[in-house]
Parts: C-alpha cells; sequence; structure tokens
C-alpha cells in the first residue's frame, strides 16, 4: 500500500501502551501500525529516539477573533498550539460579538478556514436569551458544545442565578462546560478591591467559598435536570472532594498553571501576569489538584490560553485583565512534570487525548487506531530547553513560564497526516479544519 505518511523508528503510544513499530497514514487516517519500510510512504518521518502520542487537543482557548484581535487571532492562536504540540483547539465564545447565534458559529468556522494551523471547534455561549435555542445550537457542525460563564470574567457572557442556570441545563443533551465561580459572591465582594489593592489580593476576593458555592449549585442542579457538565479550570481542594462523589455527571478539567505555580510567590514574581480566573491559589490547593489528578478525579487538562497584551496587563489591579497565555506551553510544562515523576505519560496521553475525545464525543480523534485521524504530538522525552517569550507565536508575546528549563519538548505536531510543525518551524500551510463530533450524542 502507498502510505502518504509513514512515521517510522519510534515509540508509539497505542491504545496498549507504548509500544516500538510504525505507522502508516493515507487520505488523513491511520492506515497501517507495524512494521512498515519507510520508502513505502510517499513522505516518512524519522521519529528514532522520539515518542509518537495520539494528537493532544486542547479544549479551553480564547483567540479573540472576532474583537480584539490585536491580543489574538484564530492564525496565529493555532500557530501557537502548533508550534506547542497541540493538534486541535476548542475555542471560546467570550469574542466580540460573543458567540451566541449560528451565524456566529458560522462565522466563526468560514473565518478559521484556511487561516488555521490546527483542527478547531467552537464553543456556543450561553445566555439568558438564547437559553431554549442551545439544543438546536450546540449540534451545529463545528460546535463543541455548550459554555456556560456561571461568574463573570473577560467579556459580556453571564449566566448567574438558579432559574437560568436550570434553563440551560434543561436546553439539549450534550456536556455543558461551566466556568464555575459563584457571580453573587463576586459582586457581594467586589468593594475589596474595587478601589485599587495589590493583585495578591485576586484569589482573596474571588476565593475559595466563591468556588464552591458555585460548583455546588451547578452540581445539584445537573442533577435535577439530568444533564451531564464538564466543570473546568477547577482550583481547589475542596471543589476536589465534592467533585468526586458525582463523577457521574460531572468531568473535570484543570489547567498547567494551577499546577504548576502557587500564591503568594507567583503573585510576588509575576505580579498581574498571574492574574486569572479563577485563581491562582496558595499551594495546599495545588496539591490537592495533584492529588485528584492521580486519584482519577481529573478529565482533562486544557490551557484556557487567555491572552491579553503586557501593556493591558500593567493596568493597576484590578483594571488589569484576567488571563494568561498558554496553548504553546501546556505541552512541555506538562513533560516537565513528568520529568519530575508527579504524571506518567500515559496518563498525560489520558488526559489530553482520550480525556477530550471521551467528554465530547468527538469523531476519529483520541487514540492512535486503524481509522483514526493521522493526528500525532511527536515529543523528545529527553529533550532539555527553556522555554522563552521569545518562543511565543501569540500576539502578547509573553508567557508566565519565560525562563522555565524543561525537560521533554514537542518535536512535531501532524495533523491528519500533515506535518504542520517539525523542529520549532511550521511546515506546510494552515491544513485545519472543523473537528467532527459522534452523530448520537
Ligand atoms: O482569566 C480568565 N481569562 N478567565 C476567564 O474565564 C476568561 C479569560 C479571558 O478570556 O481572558
Amino acid at each position: 500500500m502507498g502510505f502518504d505518511l509513514v512515521i517510522h523508528g519510534g515509540t508509539v503510544f497505542t491504545p496498549g501502551g507504548p509500544v516500538a513499530t510504525d505507522v502508516g497514514v493515507k487520505d488523513g487516517k491511520i492506515a497501517a501500525i507495524g512494521p512498515l519500510t519507510p520508502g513505502s510512504g510517499a513522505q516518512a518521518f524519522d521519529a528514532t529516539g522520539l515518542t509518537v502520542l495520539p494528537g493532544l487537543i486542547d479544549e479551553q482557548v480564547h483567540f479573540r477573533e472576532p474583537g480584539p484581535t490585536h491580543k489574538e487571532d484564530l492564525e496565529s492562536g493555532t500557530r501557537g498550539a502548533a508550534l506547542g504540540g497541540i493538534v486541535a483547539v476548542f475555542e471560546m465564545p467570550n469574542t466580540d460579538p460573543a458567540t451566541t447565534t449560528e451565524a456566529a458559529i458560522n462565522d466563526k468556522i468560514a473565518r478559521a478556514t484556511g487561516r488555521c494551523w490546527t483542527d478547531f471547534a467552537f464553543y456556543v455561549g450561553a445566555s439568558p436569551e438564547n437559553a431554549e435555542e442551545l439544543g438546536t445550537l450546540e449540534r451545529l457542525p463545528g460546535c463543541c458544545g455548550v459554555k456556560m460563564f456561571m461568574g463573570s470574567s473577560t467579556g459580556t457572557l453571564l449566566v448567574a442565578d438558579d432559574e437560568n442556570v436550570a434553563r440551560v441545563l434543561r436546553s439539549g443533551s450534550r456536556r455543558v462546560t461551566v466556568h464555575s465561580e459563584d457571580d453573587f459572591r463576586l459582586q457581594e465582594r467586589a468593594g475589596m478591591v474595587a478601589g485599587g489593592a495589590d493583585v495578591s489580593m485576586h484569589p482573596e476576593w474571588r476565593d475559595v467559598e466563591t468556588a464552591v458555592r458555585s460548583t455546588q449549585r451547578l452540581l445539584s442542579l445537573a442533577r435535577a435536570n439530568h444533564r451531564r457538565v464538564h466543570v473546568l479550570h477547577v482550583t481547589t481542594a475542596e471543589e476536589m472532594a465534592l467533585l468526586a462523589q458525582h463523577k457521574d455527571i460531572a468531568t473535570v478539567e484543570v489547567l498547567p498553571q494551577h499546577l504548576t505555580l502557587a500564591a503568594p510567590e507567583c503573585y510576588q514574581r509575576l505580579g498581574t501576569l498571574a492574574q486569572m480566573n479563577p485563581p491562582i491559589r496558595e499551594a495546599r490547593h495545588r496539591d490537592a489538584l495533584w492529588q485528584a489528578l492521580n486519584d482519577g478525579v481529573i478529565d482533562c487538562i486544557g490551557s484556557d490560553h487567555a491572552p491579553h497584551t503586557l501593556e493591558e496587563k500593567a493596568k493597576p489591579y484590578p483594571r488589569s485583565p484576567s488571563g494568561l497565555t498558554g496553548v504553546q506551553t501546556t505541552v512541555p510544562v506538562m513533560l516537565n512534570h513528568i520529568a519530575e515523576g508527579r504524571l506518567t505519560l500515559q496518563r498525560l496521553v489520558d488526559l489530553m487525548s482520550a480525556g477530550p475525545a471521551r467528554i465530547f464525543g468527538i469523531a476519529g480523534k483520541g487514540r492512535v487506531a486503524l481509522g483514526y485521524d493521522g493526528d500525532f504530538t511527536v515529543v523528545d522525552l529527553k529533550a532539555k530547553r527553556t522555554i522563552t517569550n521569545k518562543w511565543i507565536a501569540s500576539r502578547t508575546g509573553w508567557t508566565a513560564f519565560d525562563g522555565m528549563a524543561v525537560t521533554g519538548w514537542p518535536m512535531a505536531t501532524i495533523v491528519r497526516g500533515h506535518i504542520v510543525m517539525r523542529d520549532d518551524e511550521l511546515l506546510e500551510r494552515p491544513v485545519g479544519a472543523a473537528v467532527r463530533f459522534q452523530e448520537t450524542l
């Protein structure tokens, strides 16, 4: 058989674990797993010494298009993703205008086509105005599901009260993705920082109770309305204990920044560059996230890539916007955690490939198996590099991990058989297409 691409000589992460074997890709799909001659492919990729993972997926990014594209756009955002070893991104609806209608989803797909370096899907934002339409909107091609903000953050999207949260949960059947902070408590406590404060007050204002209260409300409403939810960027020990009791209806995402940084050190060192919602908290919470990760409570890792320019971030707190870049740094930061013994590579594949596929019902991604998309993240587990701002493709040009020495690096990103990144260089062209989802969901 003539393959379009043969990846040979590497260690391939099959569903059964790592195997020294080769993979053939034909027409964008995996067509053979086993010993192959490099010459049987129109293109050969020598993966000797490298580990070939199923393509890693980032199910939470903010790319700002349409709207404040001086921070990011779909091209620059997916460029960073490809350079960081990510094969597909799910993009958030808090753009300007917010993605709350069929026209807005279709506009994003039209803008993305021909300009994205990775595959993509878009969330539809929940609002009290579109609640009854969400069941239809969530099934549009290229839509990965509903995103609901229970606490206000960047942008205008908000579904704060139980009655409206319940309306959203009753509309449709796919898993609802949620930013869980209690907006009533946020507003009550806003006075703590409103007149100006040190950024280390951010986790005081948006405190543990703010997160726990919202997640408690969400879980009881999800149960009452028989709806599955996906709780994003969980930050507290208390929520992890709660979520462990609700695994039948709630999946859980954490972020590399919450697993890696801790208060108060991050605010002293990084100032508002560490400001995000929900906040980075003290080490006891970080430890609890690692415990939950290794106990299986956590289902996936996303970046919550939320770019703001350095100039915007330099405004005095709390006028400084919340959010960190991350789509490009997730893989090296997590590989470094593997090198330091905090999780296994098998678990990272579960969290960043199989996990998103299972949570969102992705069709044809999430494992190296015949008939699946020819998506691969090829990594060098031994490579020693330093993450720098210079490497960052985001229009904002910064990362909170600037200067971090890591062991482990993404060496190539392969999207449906196209090698879009190799050795820190982009290749070919922006081949990204809309992610497909299982039709019966
Ligand atoms: O810190 C954040 N930034 N949290 C969010 O929920 C939104 C994001 C953004 O879009 O800037």
